[in-house]
């Protein structure tokens, strides 16, 4: 079987960036020209993709998805958070290991890799628990993990308190060349607070959490990067402080990596006003200063990677009080077009957004990304300037929590391909304006 992307803008961050013709034998990329240039093979069975117009790049990768499977399927399962994630232009995710049981050990692990591999549709690399049942009191084997798929660590959604077991699960994670992915969180410090602190939260009679309380474990997690030589990946930043406090460790050296998320860069905490609990998730939005310095650390490089934190709910859990809601928004099928409006607002470029969404996870992770030659057809197609207004009633997530239902968005994923296999595929402009 042989297929032909013709004549798109390929970009592949610090390799390619032309308009070019890629042609796929058996899943793989085996040849690449300049486009309209005569290519090697040929054959009647040939499958053309016209892509002019439009953006190629290496399968998007997002990093920090929940699937609810097992435990709450009700919510999101294995195969129908594979397929939102096609949906949305993703080759490959990462779940994290909160569900039930925790993925804290290799059965567990591979129970999700045997169900990702009946969906057979997007990549599944499972992300491992730091501790038992995130208890933050023993840690996994984190041998068993890795050699059942688990690719990194994580209590997300529950930050480690003891620095002592912290320093420990680094120490232990090195020696399996495994990053650490830290959800920091100073629970004390957050306390009861459901928003982020400040007027807004006081004139809705909100409990407040302050930016320290991520910030905090910011600066103990990369001291501890420090101390211990290891591979730290610090989750959905939100404040300015954590974005300076990962600058600076930077700069010194220090071998840690940052991501946030698209409703970080797009909300600020004045979406909360209304009481829409689809804008409550931990961290909180913050203030329109956070927000300015999120675009500052994605454009100077102190934020490595965008990713969702897709968080799957039920109305049960989310029409309720604000204060009872369960904390997340879902974020596959929309982080596309919300990552393209700072491109289009100039925030950063298009290589930059590539880079943010599939190389620099893909590094991360330690997974084969790129368009090259021999390298598995792992692609999305990108249309950046096709309008459309989201209808979270057409998502293939089996959850409808997100905030930016009837938002009009310009530009969207158009074209998902895993090995060679187009598994979403939306190239007809149905709903482009006129
Ligand atoms: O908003 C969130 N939702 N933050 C987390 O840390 C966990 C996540 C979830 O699992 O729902
Ligand atoms: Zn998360």
């Amino acid at each position: 079987m042989l297929v032909l992307i013709k004549g798109g803008r390929v970009i592949d961050p610090g390799n390619l960036d032309g308009i070019m013709d890629i042609l796929i034998k058996d899943g793989k990329i085996s040849e690449i020209k300049e486009h309209g240039s005569k290519l090697k093979a040929q054959s009647s069975k040939l499958k053309v993709i016209d892509a002019s117009g439009k953006i190629v790049t290496p399968g998007l990768i997002d990093m920090h998805v929940h699937l609810r499977e097992p435990g709450h399927e009700y919510k999101e399962t294995i195969e129908s958070g594979c397929l939102s994630a096609a949906y949305g232009g993703f080759t490959a995710i990462c779940p994290m290991p909160n569900t039930n049981p925790v993925n804290d050990n290799g059965q567990i692990t591979e129970y999700i890799l045997k169900k990702a591999g009946i969906a057979d549709t997007v990549r599944v690399y499972p992300v491992a628990a730091i501790s038992k049942g995130l208890n933050g009191k023993s840690l996994c084997e984190y041998g068993e993990l890795k050699e059942a798929g688990a690719i990194a660590l994580s209590d997300d959604g529950y930050p480690v308190r003891d620095s002592q077991l912290m320093r420990r699960a680094m120490e232990y994670a090195k020696g399996f060349s495994m990053p650490i992915i830290s959800h920091c969180e100073d629970l004390n410090l957050a306390a009861n607070g459901v928003v982020n602190e400040g007027a807004v939260a006081t004139s809705m009679g909100l409990a407040g959490i302050p930016n320290a309380a991520e910030s905090i474990m910011v600066m103990r997690d990369i001291a501890l990067c420090e101390l211990t030589e290891s591979r730290l990946h610090i989750a959905h930043v939100s404040t300015k402080e954590s974005v300076q406090a990962i600058r600076n460790a930077k700069k010194r050296g220090v071998k840690v990596t940052a991501e946030t998320a698209p409703h970080y860069f797009t909300l600020t905490e004045d979406a909360i006003k209304g009481y829409n609990t689809n804008t409550k998730m931990n961290p909180p939005l913050r203030s329109s200063q956070d927000r300015e310095a999120i675009w500052e650390g994605l454009a100077d490089g102190t934020i490595d990677i965008i990713a969702t934190d897709h968080a799957p709910h039920s109305y049960i859990e989310k029409e309720v009080e604000f204060d009872q809601a369960a904390n997340g928004i879902i974020g596959l099928e929309t982080s596309v077009s919300l990552s393209l409006k700072l491109v289009h607002d100039g925030v950063i470029s298009l290589t930059g957004l590539i880079e943010k969404m599939s190389t620099n996870p893909a590094r991360i992770i330690g997974i084969e990304n790129g368009i090259k030659i021999g390298y598995s057809a792992d692609i999305t197609i990108i249309d950046p300037d096709l309008s459309y207004k989201i209808d979270s009633g057409k998502f293939q997530s089996l959850s409808r929590n997100t905030p930016f239902n009837g938002w009009d968005m310009k530009g969207k994923a158009v074209l998902t391909m895993v090995g060679g296999k187009i598994i979403f595929e939306e190239m007809v402009s149905a709903n482009r304006k006129p």
